[in-house]
């Protein structure tokens, strides 16, 4: 029987971990339903630690893409360089939330790996009206990105889709709701599409069965997202 996490969330059995675990395998993204990754409480924890982070805006990604957003960094991996929390106590303290040993459990599972995943980078991104993200890669930015998971932060907002593109012809639209965690796989082109109204926020973190430093090549000074 798998473990439960540590509060108590029920749901979270062996059953609904491989129901996850298959949609993410067929469809390249998978949408955890709220409460069964982050509690409330979590997520309030996650809210309060986040206000001692600086934000800047990025408007420019690092891979040619167009981007604009308000970043709070958590976790970096610069090209050249392994992953490292960065200053002060907020960040360390939410690397160890999210880190977990039940959560990294259930990720685990969930991505169907039988050894240890490495969170190699991770941010909060804060989207007023009119930000958005355009279409990219997440393994352009390290090439050691396997899986990203994306935990919806924000209630009252429109736009702001996520969009996914599994092929040239195919588009995947996810609204996730307040609380539910968004995993897919880095390896699909995707986007967020304009926040009409309200604000979107999400905390965005990279898995990676490797933790050494980022290969990725630098050809472009790009802002990084
Ligand atoms: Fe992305």
């Amino acid at each position: 029987m798998a473990r439960t996490m540590s509060d108590k969330s029920r749901l979270l059995s062996e059953e609904v971990l491989t129901k996850y675990r298959v949609e993410l395998l067929v469809k390249g993204t998978a949408v955890i339903a709220p409460q069964i990754l982050f509690t409330q409480a979590d997520l309030a924890k996650i809210d309060q630690l986040q206000a001692e982070i600086p934000e800047e805006e990025v408007r420019e990604g690092d891979a040619g893409d167009f981007h604009s957003v308000f970043v709070k960094r958590v976790r970096v991996a610069p090209p050249g360089h392994r992953p490292s929390n960065v200053s002060g106590t907020a960040s360390g303290q939410i690397m160890e939330l999210i880190e977990s040993k039940d959560r990294s459990f259930a990720l685990r599972q969930i991505f169907g790996a039988s050894s240890d995943y490495v969170v190699r980078r991770c941010q909060m991104h804060r989207m007023p009206p009119g930000s958005f993200v355009g279409i990219h890669l997440d393994a352009e930015s390290d090439p050691d990105f396997e899986y990203s998971v994306i935990v919806q932060l924000a209630r009252d907002f429109d736009g702001g889709e996520f969009v996914v593109y599994p092929t040239r012809h195919e588009q995947h639209v996810f609204r996730p709701p307040f609380g539910a965690v968004l995993v897919t796989t880095c390896k699909v082109r995707h986007e967020v599409k304009p926040v009409s109204s309200g604000e979107r926020r999400s905390l965005v973190y990279f898995c990676s069965k490797r933790g050494g430093a980022n290969r990725r090549i630098i050809e472009s000074s790009g802002a990084r997202l």
